[in-house]
């Protein structure tokens, strides 16, 4: 079997890709494997759990593509196409993309999002901001969301979801912190496990 090459994609701490990393060492992605991590961020800590799980990482920033979008996605897509990636995992990577990215991976981008999609989702969505919201909002239960990635922000068809109930005395960075531990930190690697083994099986 000719496993999906894997390239996730980062912006922060990178928690999320140590859980993928942590998942393939365990045998729970036999479909896939990574072999590329690309930060929009020079000082990412996620650069350092990919080098030290001795899988090759490069920076790619917008400034640094004369902070032109178009050649920012370019970029990308050539460094993609360079390792011959068949599968893009957003792991906290914030940066939009557009329909041109989109298309050239379609059904071959996955996101992990830290709410129940549709609710806080969209655009100005993202990090801390989204447990801010649900906190604000008064839900009672929240949690994660993989769903594939097209031209629309959180848009994309979802693959998996999994619910965490609120606490009393939650702030955004405690909710944060469990609803990656409930829930994102799971399903993140078991749709990398279920899309990659549908497109080893292409
Ligand atoms: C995660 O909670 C992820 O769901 C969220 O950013 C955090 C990144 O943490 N992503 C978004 O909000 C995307 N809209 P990490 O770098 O430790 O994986």
């Amino acid at each position: 079997m000719v496993k999906t090459k894997i390239a996730v994609l980062v912006s922060g701490g990178g928690t999320n890709l140590q859980a993928l990393i942590d998942a393939q060492g365990r045998g729970e992605i036999p479909h896939g494997e990574i072999v590329l991590v690309i930060a929009n961020k020079a000082d990412a800590y996620a650069l350092t759990r990919a080098e030290q799980a001795g899988i090759p990482a490069v920076v790619i920033t917008k400034a640094a593509c004369g902070g032109d979008q178009e050649v920012f996605e370019e970029t990308l897509l050539a460094q993609l196409a360079a390792c011959d990636i068949d599968l893009i995992v957003l792991a906290g990577f914030m940066a939009i993309l557009s329909q041109r990215f989109t298309d050239a991976y379609e059904k071959r981008i996955l996101n992990v999002h830290p709410s129940l999609i549709p609710s806080f989702c969209g655009e100005g969505f993202y990090g801390l901001r989204v447990h801010k919201a649900a906190l604000e909002k008064g839900v009672k239960v929240t949690g994660a969301t993989v769903h594939y990635v097209n031209e629309i922000p959180d848009g994309g068809e979802i693959i998996l979801q999994k619910a965490v109930e609120i606490e009393a005395g939650d702030t955004p960075e405690i909710l944060q912190r469990r609803v990656m531990e409930q829930a994102e930190w799971k399903i993140l690697p078991q749709a990398v496990e279920i899309v990659s083994k549908k497109l080893a099986n292409r």
